[in-house]
């Protein structure tokens, strides 16, 4: 192909070369013949365009390898970008050149039919060139930049946690241990415990990043591996807490409303609920609940925590993301702070997404009296040694404060509408799947 001078643009930008020559790298995805013109459609990661050649316009190899280049062939093409209201898109390119890069391998695995999911999630990384997998992605990378954005105009800090610690935060049976020369290490299940330090030193903070389970659930909202935002802030009760989560929460799908649209329609989610996601979010105690439990027969006894079923009936009674506080200490971690009033509850909120998605958030206010603290610690028979820093922070300058962290795979799940948390990972690791 002669090389001129058009510029290289990606498909995302074709409405701002309308007339123009141009030239773009991509994969083929899919082609149709209609006689003596070829209707090419090119991905390049930014979005699919339909790519029109006919002989008459096209060097005769161009023109040739047009009509036979196997599905992910990579290539460069060349044309003028036109305005037409039937192209998928609502442009196409009158193609004048093309230049192979490679022929793929006729045999692409993931060939545009019906693939069962395991097959789909054997190959992952194939997989996520389908239109589809990259609307999910798109939504996932607007969820975390609508996170980071809200939380930074709301005064929060930055500060990441390690993920190689040497002990727990979400109780002991989910860790997963490595050898960190000699010495026992966890990966963290919660950047939590630090970000207590951090907001002791900054006020109010969030870390962004893994955190691991080794959980033996097989449900379609348990990863072992799954990122978590995790907002810590000083001299901030429960109530506040809650209202931080609504405001985040309202902020996350305003955003995806508003600079996905194209991506949910694109994955069939009917928005209509989403519009419904306005504060106050309603709210009900543990008890409340085991009520509304008993009347759909689901009943519980007080003391257990809620299961899934029962956490997609609640969020089915109000049609909208809904609070349920002060459950039972037994069944929390540690570090929730007991209500004053009534002792064997604490002060906390798991969040729960309506349309069969439950618990997207847990949340509470910690424990800052040192003694309290102290007693929790050895009640539970954690190592006092490994938490020495953490009764640190309750021994100079102690304050009332509070914290949730939010499963990212989680609300990418209710946004899209997905069946399965595993689409909203890039590489998802489950019970039985560390590959690819
Ligand atoms: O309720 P969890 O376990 O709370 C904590 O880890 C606290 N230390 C967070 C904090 O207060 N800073 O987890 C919080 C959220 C859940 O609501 C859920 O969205 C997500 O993390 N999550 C998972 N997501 C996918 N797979 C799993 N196995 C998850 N476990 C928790
Ligand atoms: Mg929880």
């Amino acid at each position: 192909m002669a090389q001129d001078t058009r510029p290289t643009i990606r498909i995302r930008d074709a409405g701002e070369h309308v007339g123009a020559p141009v030239r773009i790298g991509g994969w083929v995805y899919n082609r149709r013949s209609g006689g003596k013109v070829v209707f090419l459609i090119l991905r390049d990661g930014s979005g699919l365009l339909q790519c029109v050649g006919s002989a008459k316009d096209m060097p005769a190899e161009a023109w040739d390898a047009l009509g036979s280049l196997p599905q992910e062939s990579s290539l460069w093409v060349c044309g003028t970008v036109r305005r037409d209201a039937r192209a998928p898109g609502g442009y196409e390119l009158a193609l004048e050149d093309l230049s192979v890069i490679q022929a793929a391998q006729p045999d692409y695995p993931l060939a545009l039919k019906e693939h069962g999911p395991e097959f789909l999630m054997d190959n992952r990384h194939l997989w996520l060139r389908s239109p589809r997998q990259a609307a999910v992605m798109r939504v996932r990378a607007e969820v975390v930049r609508a996170c980071r954005d809200h939380l930074d105009s709301e005064g929060f800090l930055l500060m990441d946690a390690p993920v190689l610690t040497p002990a727990a935060c979400e109780g002991t049976t989910t860790l997963f241990g490595t050898d960190y020369f000699g010495q026992q290490a966890f990966l963290t299940q919660s950047g939590q415990l630090y970000n207590e330090a951090a907001a002791m030193a900054l006020g109010r903070v969030y870390c962004f990043g893994p955190a691991f389970r080794a959980e033996k659930s097989k449900t379609r909202r348990h990863l072992i591996e799954f990122w978590m935002l995790e907002p810590e802030m000083a001299f901030v009760e429960q109530e506040e807490n809650m209202q931080v989560q609504e405001r985040l929460i309202t902020a996350i799908v305003e955003r995806v409303l508003e600079r996905q649209r194209g991506e949910l329609e694109l994955l069939e989610r009917d928005v209509e609920p989403l519009l419904r996601v306005k504060p106050p979010f309603p709210r009900i105690t543990y008890d409340s609940a085991l009520e509304i439990l008993q009347g759909k027969d689901l009943a519980l006894p007080w003391g257990e925590d809620l299961g899934a079923p029962h956490e997609v009936v609640l969020a089915e009674e109000f049609g909208r993301p809904v609070f349920v506080t002060h459950y039972p200490a037994a069944c929390k971690a540690f570090y929730m702070q007991p209500d004053p009033a009534r002792p064997e509850v604490v002060l906390c909120a798991d969040l729960l997404a309506p349309e069969g998605y439950g618990e997207i958030i847990g949340g509470s206010q910690r424990i800052h009296d040192p003694e309290l603290m102290e007693r929790k610690v050895r009640e539970i028979g954690l190592p006092t040694e490994a938490y020495r820093w953490y009764m640190d922070l309750r021994r100079y300058g102690t304050v009332p404060h509070s914290g949730f962290g939010m499963g990212i795979e989680r609300v990418v799940s209710w946004l899209c509408g997905l069946a399965h948390v595993r689409e909203a990972i890039p590489f998802p690791r489950l019970l039985n799947r560390i590959y690819p």
